[in-house]
């Protein structure tokens, strides 16, 4: 399948801070590609890149064929764009909205109607498009957001964070309302999130971004399966006051302990698989001064992955 964006080497400087260093990815048609990472991770600025209004300091990024910086107005026609900010004209309905939008888009009155329709439905925005926004939920709003994203056939569609502030269900809703538009248009979808389940549930690749790199890509399922087999994660207690890091390194030394994931609570272990684990550790655990308080042995998640990749879980990375 034919890559709709190639990006290669890119790099944005603020002054001397880099928020983009030096990053490589491409995007297949049709795919569902997110940048996972946390608050200031570089996100915003990449997609600022793509969609032609920020020039990078250097390396290069083509959409569907058309370099960014030497052909905007090419990438434009090829391209809907989901900001992070909210921008509609929250006094104009969600239905004048869209149509002003294909009408910069110099779509005819029929291609408008027709599209407008389509967009709605499959946002499910049916019934309401001729309320004006503010009398609208945040979440609705949104909703036309994306539905905009949609209006003028893209190749590619651009969500910035699209579900953040959103509840579990209405963020479960737009998850599958994103995936059918991005099916029935055919567009490629490349969305930032720092929702792990954002990622795992609706990308077919993921590019897991900190401090202005990318540090792995892969599926979501490759991911997980990079970090190991089977992990093992708990809370301890200190009942001597020895200190975790003597723990820590008693327990590396057990020989179905692969690794340490996280060091400090929970402690995460990569272990081998294998009967009677949890038994095995607890007992170990209070032979030497310690009480496991709560104990979990699963197979890797994309929180996980993206531990092993950075060395912190997205909370620690965002600072909560
Ligand atoms: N115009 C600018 N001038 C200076 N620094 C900037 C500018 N735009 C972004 N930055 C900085 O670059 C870094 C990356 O910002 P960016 O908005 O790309 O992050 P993000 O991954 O989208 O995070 P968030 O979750 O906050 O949206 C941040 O530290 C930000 O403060
Ligand atoms: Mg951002």
């Amino acid at each position: 399948m034919e890559d709709v964006i190639v990006v290669e080497g890119l790099t944005k400087r603020f002054g001397n801070f880099v928020a983009v260093n030096n990053i490589d990815f491409t995007v297949k048609e049709r795919e569902i590609f997110g940048f996972l990472g946390p608050n200031g991770a570089g996100k915003s600025t990449t997609i600022k890149i793509l969609i032609t209004l920020l020039h990078p300091t250097s390396g290069s990024a083509k959409i569907c064929g058309y370099d960014v910086v030497k052909e905007p107005y090419n990438v434009r026609k090829k391209i809907g764009v989901v900001f992070q900010d909210r921008s509609s004209d929250r006094v104009l309905t969600g239905r004048q909205n869209l149509d002003l939008h294909g009408r910069m888009y110099t779509m005819s009155k029929e291609e408008r109607e027709k599209k407008i329709k389509e967009v709605l439905r499959l946002l499910e925005l049916e019934g309401v498009e001729n309320i004006r926004l503010n009398s609208l939920p945040e979440g609705v709003r949104r909703r036309f957001e994306v539905a905009r994203g949609f209006m003028t056939n893209p190749k590619v569609v651009f969500l910035d964070e699209p579900t953040i502030g959103f509840d579990i269900k209405a963020r479960r809703d737009l998850w599958s309302q994103i995936k059918d538009a991005k099916e029935k248009e055919g567009s490629a979808v490349l969305l930032t999130t720092h929702y792990i389940e954002e990622a795992d549930y609706l990308c077919d690749r993921v590019a897991i971004i900190d401090h202005a790199k990318i540090v792995a890509i892969d599926t979501p399922e490759n991911l997980k399966k990079s970090v190991g087999t089977m992990l093992i994660s708990f809370q301890i207690g200190d009942k001597n006051g020895n200190g975790l890091s003597y723990f820590i390194d008693r327990v590396k030394r057990l020989d179905w302990v692969i690794g340490v994931l996280k060091d400090n609570n929970p402690i995460i272990l990569k272990i081998e698989k294998g009967e009677g684990r949890v038994l095995d550790l607890i007992e170990f655990a209070d032979k030497i001064g310690f009480e496991i308080i709560s104990i979990d042995e699963r197979e890797p998640n994309l929180e996980d992955a993206f531990l092993y990749y950075t060395g912190r879980t997205i909370r620690e990375a965002e600072g909560g």
